[in-house]
């Protein structure tokens, strides 16, 4: 008798505890059971954000990959759903790989496949038991109200790896093609036969049957990229206005394994970096072959930016798995039978070919805490009263640069079980040798850009922590398990600070849904 995978599913996730976990995240997006990796057919519709995700109900026992499914409407109150995908087909019994989303309206809903708004493009992986080979084919799904769930009938869509790469070919992103009305493109992931990595693109009319079109090349990189690690996953095309110049670019963000810059940085098992460019046929031109980390944290892979109608322009969002491969060993795996969790969505954007991130659910720049305006008296640890017996809170302090000197920053947590976050001249040093969890990384410095605004960000939320330093010039996402019996954050004062501007805010939401 086959099994009623959907089922077990729900099984596990109504037996869970894991919300209950001390460590279980408040505002972020989180497995309601097991393992979660990358973000998945992120969209937005009509207001309401959906977040789908690789998500793994029966681990650690049994490794099996579904799409799990969460929807917010402010970005901060996350709604578990059903799962969306269930490996269950003939050609994905061995996981719903990564992939992403369209949301179609008008004509373009004529010759959709099903007709249907949405349109969810995954990779089948398939192993085979006896000779653990590998097959990759890509499929759709289609729904009509994101409740429903169809696979289509015609899958796989594109049924194995094409000629001179290897199984290793996943983790579509579909989008319609800016220069043809009418016509869309899927970019892939792929490993060519030699064993290095690359991305092809392939193009359709009608998002079922597609032609390839061949590897994204890189004219003007200077062969930068042609050797570049051994496989490329979940690469991802957006378009981006530079808000220094005006000027729209094409930002390319990919995790390529297996590369190792003779530079700071990039000190993670898999990177994920991005350049920028403009995409011409197969070609990103005027891409120089300048690469550059998304995010410096320990814990960040595999970002999306949130598919939108053409009728509900917006800001780009992007959202990440907060965590890495290899790297399930923490804490609420014992605790909670959960790991892992989505980064938090923020906004993109450009200055002078340099991505600037900043949170998307943003705290007022000017209209600060009273509290948090002025000189910050002495040296050494100051509570932050608005933090106090608050986990999960968003804070901004501004310094005013006359009137600061020496090294300032936050402690999260207690003196015994803290995260140490410090801006200290040009360098942003994070240390959390000092947390229950520590394999993967404890303390990391990195040199902030020239010019950097003394602006501190930081989403904390449990045990996930994401630091923006100047006004989003450089990001840095953590896990940080600091002892659930302490909470807020203070002030670390090694010099004087006066501060700007500050604001804050708490969150005490529950996860809801199923
Ligand atoms: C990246 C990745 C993808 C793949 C998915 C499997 O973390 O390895 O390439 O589709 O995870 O869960």
């Amino acid at each position: 008798m086959t099994e009623d995978l959907k089922g077990l599913a729900l099984d596990a996730i109504a037996t869970s505890g894991a919300a209950d976990d001390p460590d279980y995240p408040r505002f972020h997006v989180v497995p309601p059971v097991g393992r979660l990796n990358d973000p998945n057919g992120l969209l937005v519709d009509g207001g309401t954000y959906h977040a789908f995700y690789q998500f793994s109900p029966f681990h650690p026992d049994r490794k099996l990959v579904y799409w799990g499914h969460s929807s917010s409407t402010d970005l901060l109150h996350w709604r578990h759903h059903e799962p969306a995908i269930v490996p269950d087909s003939s050609y994905d019994l061995s996981g719903a790989y990564s992939g992403n989303a369209i949301v179609l309206e008008g004509h373009e809903l004529d010759c959709a496949p099903a007709q249907a708004p949405y349109q969810l493009f995954y990779t089948g992986n398939l192993k085979d038991p006896v000779t653990d080979e590998r097959t990759a084919s890509q499929c759709l799904v289609t729904s009509n109200g994101l409740t429903d769930f169809i696979k289509w009938p015609g899958n796989p869509l594109i049924a194995a790896h094409a000629k001179g790469y290897t199984a290793h070919y996943r983790d579509p992103q579909v989008f319609r093609n800016p220069d043809r009305s009418g016509e869309y493109r899927m970019l892939l992931g792929v490993q060519r036969a030699n064993e290095t990595g690359a991305a092809v693109l392939y193009r359709s009319r009608d998002l079922v049957s597609w032609e390839l079109e061949g590897e994204l090349s890189f004219p003007d990189a200077g062969g930068a990229f042609d050797s570049f690690g051994y496989m490329w996953e979940c690469p991802g095309l957006v378009r981006v206005r530079d808000e220094a110049t005006g000027e729209d670019w094409d930002v390319l963000i990919w995790c390529p394994q297996g590369i190792t810059p003779e530079r700071e940085g990039f000190e993670n098992i898999f990177p994920c970096v991005y350049t920028v460019g403009h995409l011409v046929g197969t070609e990103l031109r005027d891409t120089d072959g300048t690469f550059h980390e998304v995010d410096r944290g320990f814990e960040f892979y595999a970002p999306q930016t949130f598919a939108r109608r053409p009728s509900e322009p917006g800001p780009v969002l992007l959202t990440a798995w907060a965590g890495n491969a290899s790297e399930d060993d923490q804490p609420s795996i014992e605790t909670g039978q959960w790991v892992h969790a989505l980064s938090a969505p923020r906004g993109l954007s450009l200055k002078d070919g340099r991505l600037i991130q900043r949170p998307a659910t943003d705290l007022p720049h000017d209209a600060g805490q009273p509290a948090l305006v002025g000189p910050v008296p002495g040296d050494g640890l100051h509570d932050v009263a608005e933090l106090r017996g608050h986990r999960s809170w968003q804070l901004r302090l501004e310094a005013d640069p006359g009137r600061t000197s020496g090294a300032w920053g936050l402690r999260i947590g207690s003196d015994k079980s803290h995260v140490d976050i410090t801006l200290d001249g040009g360098v942003l040093r994070v240390d959390r040798s000092a947390s229950r969890y520590t394999r993967h990384g404890d303390a990391r410095t990195v040199t902030l850009p020239e010019g950097c605004a003394p602006v501190l960000e930081v989403l904390h939320d449990r045990s996930l922590t994401e630091v923006f330093v100047g006004e989003g010039s450089v990001v840095f996402t953590l896990r940080s398990f600091v002892d659930s019996g302490s909470s807020g954050a203070r002030l670390m004062v090694d010099g004087s600070l006066v501060l700007a501007s500050g604001s804050a805010r708490t969150f005490t939401p529950t996860p809801e849904g199923l």
